[in-house]
């Protein structure tokens, strides 16, 4: 089957707005320039930088990528208000090809309970709105929120008036998950054929995988007329996440024969844009996720190793190089210089200013006294973490435990706060519950842990752990992840890392609710 333009699907890439959405996965603004860059880097068409009305951080954020983007347009999300427009407008403006993208819902459910507005006022604000929206800049998309919980009749009339009044792009977003692959499908046929001038408009689909379906949904919308896919590095998003990038990327050069579709993306950078979602958001991709999961082209059954030794085909479908997946490879050990060190992590898609990359060698060093082979994996961790901790105001120092089944476990911990070493000795339930309340008594603090995960970096009992911690306060949330071969201390770092976060967000909603003492 040959492919014309219009078989060309646009992707639309809102990890840095509904990804960010997920309620722990905030990011810093460097993190959010450099998942935008790569993006951009990747052939992403449209980058949904943030929600620029939501905080003066996302308008500061929109505003840093759309002055930074080569290639692909800058959005920002604004609800159908015309202070959240004028805002998002003000932020985008800087981009070389900016987009305004308003919103509002359209179900009866969403007008009755949310919004208590008639159907009659919910098209007078759509004409409004998209109109404030193309006064201020040209490429405008509109959404009807909860689409899929909406008659096809008065969806058609939304949309309708949405283009009327200069809306360039329709998305008809799956918001809680609900449709099915037949049902998407069908309701983009019909919006597309009902609408008058549907032609004038791009269709977009955006889709939630409360029931796994989002990747289905999406691909049935792009057979059902649709030429645009929102979706997420590693499905990031509200509750269960958006449709992978990755996966739909995939899925249209893998099934060409049924799928005949192109995109832009070029698929070598998702591996590192996936790790870099992960190590920004704090949620670590599952072992077993599509594409980008550790073990989506392993193969340890004898059966498989033994077709894929005869041909790789017999049980791959993708080549792993064609995802950016690089074969596992020893590294260097201890006798490495800085200057092939330096080589590996440009390898690795790494470039450190000259502070980082010393104190990342240092580590590397250190590393590599402690653990007999160094492998890709350990020195991603190590400079994941360098570069989530570099000048941040809290850092650990020393770490001493004793545990064992004496009891009770005690830690010993010294703490860089500030520029001032504090050192403060704690018992606990546990060697980790003693190195957290080390870590209290130097910072004492109100936020609740929620979350506590340990992974193996790489196989064998010399591996490196990497450990996410969440925690919680005053209704915030943050996540940050600690790498190091001994367990404990990767957990007192990934602690301080999420304190450090939290702490920056808490600045200015309630100073002080963690402080230094
Ligand atoms: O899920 C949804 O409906 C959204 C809209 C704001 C596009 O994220
Ligand atoms: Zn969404």
């Amino acid at each position: 089957m040959t492919t014309t333009s219009n078989d060309h699907v646009r992707i639309f890439d809102t990890t840095l707005r509904d990804g960010e959405q997920s309620p722990g996965a905030s990011m810093t603004l460097d993190e959010k320039l450099q998942i935008a860059e790569i993006l951009d880097e990747m052939g992403v068409d449209i980058i949904e930088a943030g929600f620029p009305i939501a905080s003066n951080g996302d308008f500061e954020a929109v505003c840093e990528i759309a002055k930074n983007t080569k290639n692909s347009v800058v959005a920002g999300l604004a609800r159908a208000i015309h202070a959240d427009i004028d805002r998002c407008g003000e932020a985008v403006k800087y981009a070389e090809k900016g987009r305004i993208h308003t919103f509002v819902s359209t179900s009866p459910i969403h007008l009755q309970h949310q919004m208590n507005k008639t159907q009659d006022e919910v098209l007078d604000i759509i004409t409004d709105t998209v109109t404030r929206s193309r006064n201020l800049i040209d490429d405008v998309e509109w959404s009807a929120m909860d689409a899929t919980r909406t008659s096809v009749e008065y969806l058609c009339r939304c949309v309708e008036a949405a283009i009327r009044a200069g809306a360039t792009t329709i998305n008809l977003p799956d918001t809680v998950g609900y449709a099915t692959p037949d049902e998407y499908k069908s309701m983009f046929e019909a919006i597309i054929e009902q609408v008058p001038d549907s032609d004038k408009a791009t269709f977009s689909v955006h889709c939630h995988d409360d029931l796994g379906m989002a990747v289905a949904n999406s691909l049935a919308g792009v057979a059902g007329g649709a030429r645009q896919v929102e979706c997420t590095i590693n499905g990031l998003g509200e509750r269960a996440g958006n449709a992978a990038l990755e996966e739909i990327v995939m899925a249209i050069r893998t099934r060409g024969d049924v799928l005949p579709y192109t995109s832009s993306v070029d698929p070598k950078f998702m591996t590192r844009a996936s790790k870099l979602v992960a190590g920004a958001s704090g949620f670590a991709v599952q072992y077993n996720k599509a594409i980008v999961g550790k073990n989506a082209f392993a193969h340890e059954s004898g059966i498989h190793q033994d077709g894929m030794l005869k041909n790789a085909e017999t049980y791959e479908i993708m080549r792993p190089e064609d995802v950016g997946v690089k074969a596992t490879s020893l590294v260097m050990g201890k006798h490495s210089g800085r200057h092939a060190f330096k080589d590996k992590l440009r390898d690795l898609g790494y470039e450190l200013g000259d502070n980082a990359l010393q104190e990342a060698f240092r580590r590397f060093k250190d590393l590599a006294d402690r653990k007999k082979h160094v492998y890709d994996e350990d020195i991603e961790a190590l400079v994941e973490d360098e570069i989530a901790t570099a000048g941040e105001p809290i850092k650990v120092i020393a770490l001493t435990v004793i545990a064992g089944t004496g009891g009770p476990q005690k830690a010993i911990l010294t703490m860089d706060v500030n520029g001032r070493h504090e050192t403060r000795e704690a018992t606990g339930d546990g060697p980790v519950d003693a190195t957290f309340n080390a870590i209290k008594s130097i910072v004492p603090h109100e936020a609740t842990l929620s979350l506590y995960q340990v992974h193996a970096v790489t196989e064998g009992t010399d591996a490196q752990a990497e450990v996410s911690v969440r925690l919680e306060a005053g209704g915030r949330i943050s996540t940050g992840k600690g790498a190091d071969t001994d367990t404990l201390v990767a957990s007192a770092r990934a602690y301080v890392a999420a304190m450090n976060r939290l702490n920056l967000r808490m600045q200015g909603a309630n100073p002080g609710a963690l402080q230094a003492v």
